[in-house]
């Protein structure tokens, strides 16, 4: 039931304060402010290397919660595509954990990533939005992100789901290896209950996202720029509008920029920029501005990004989730003003049990 929402892909943007509330509850104690026992026969201070597999959106969580295992928890991590991890010869480690994310629980790859490296590692947790689904039961542990049924086939509160529960995940392991102490863990917890509240005021900023699409609407191609935690957070926006909009779209990590992709910018580039607050926003700014001198339109997208999307403002850490949700947005609108099917879009089915 699509309720009021004009598409189903609407709907599931706007579900996010409660799926991520809903998520939230069964991981973290925000009276107590700790973690709750989630994952109880998963021990990190036996595990000392992470590997998460996915495909598509869930593969882009797994980018940034590299990023949170080796910040928070102190642990090597590795990503991989699960089509090509499968294949390739992997070296693996005695105390290695290795991670598959799927929303469905049933893309062919993922699962088939996940059979072939049992009795090959320590462990092997998957993070499902379906309890029922051969990755649950394939798996050792699982974390169910309970975000409801997705139906519009662009990924959007499962992606977000993701991205908390790996989050909690580096944690739990941050805790189990000694990594985070009582008052950082705090600390750490008082930014994942400030989440709902967050995505609230990023949705609220619709109406200027769609003043944007309406922009970016005629283009042919598109970038999407960003560093850091941010960086994934560009490949997803990206992904997100050529699903859904056809319009062929980019990210890249904005430092990558001037090693080719800069001969690209003339001004029917639009280059969105996700410009956020950090030691290295100075440096994302002044690759936006090499871009502005090459005659390419740019749209900021940050807290303090004037004239752009003024985004609310958090803590670093939680960042990505308002990325996360002004990209769904944006792509949502620039289908809606292009009149592309939203939520079937062409060529793409919800499920992938084929390679
Ligand atoms: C993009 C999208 C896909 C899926 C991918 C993996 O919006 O939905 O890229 O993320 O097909 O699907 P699951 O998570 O079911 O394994």
């Amino acid at each position: 039931d699509k309720g009021p929402y004009r598409h189903f892909m609407l709907k599931e943007i706007h579900d996010q304060p409660q799926s991520i509330a809903r998520l939230l509850a069964s991981v973290a104690d925000t009276h107590a402010m700790t973690m709750k026992p989630f994952l109880p026969d998963l021990d990190f201070s036996k595990i000392d290397k992470v590997t998460l597999v996915a495909c598509g959106t869930a593969y882009y969580a797994c980018h940034v919660a590299k990023t949170w295992f080796e910040e928070i928890a102190g642990i090597s991590a590795e990503i991989d595509i699960a089509s090509e991890y499968r294949y390739r010869k992997r070296i693996h480690a005695p105390r290695e954990l290795v991670i598959v994310v799927s929303q469905s629980g049933e893309t062919a790859d993922t699962l088939a990533a996940l059979k072939d490296v049992r009795g090959h590692v320590a462990a092997r947790l998957g993070v499902v939005n379906v309890a029922t689904s051969s990755i649950a039961r394939e798996a050792d542990h699982v974390v169910d992100i309970e975000v409801g049924p997705e139906i519009g086939v662009a990924s959007t509160k499962a992606f977000t789901g993701q991205m908390l529960a790996l989050l909690s995940v580096a944690l739990k392991a941050g805790v189990e290896r000694g990594q985070i102490d009582k008052a950082h863990l705090a600390s750490l917890v008082q930014d994942l209950a400030s989440l709902p509240r967050i995505m609230s005021e990023t949705i609220a900023l619709e109406g200027r996202v769609s003043e944007v699409a309406q922009e970016i609407a005629p283009a042919r191609d598109a970038i999407f720029i960003g560093r850091g935690l941010q960086y994934p957070m560009a490949l997803e926006a990206a992904l997100k509008l050529k699903e859904i909009s056809y319009i062929h779209a980019d990210g890249y990590a904005a430092g990558e920029l001037k090693h080719g992709p800069i001969a690209l910018i003339d001004r029917d580039m639009p280059v969105i920029v996700f410009d956020s607050a950090g030691p290295l926003q100075g440096k994302t700014r002044s690759n936006a501005a090499e871009v502005a001198a090459r005659g390419g339109r740019v749209w900021h997208v940050g807290h303090d990004a004037k004239g752009g999307i003024q985004t609310p403002e958090c803590p670093d850490r939680v960042l990505p989730f308002v990325y996360a949700v002004v990209a769904q947005m944006l792509a949502y609108h620039v289908a809606l003003a292009k009149g592309t099917d939203v939520d079937q879009p062409r060529n793409l089915a919800k499920s992938v049990t084929v390679e």
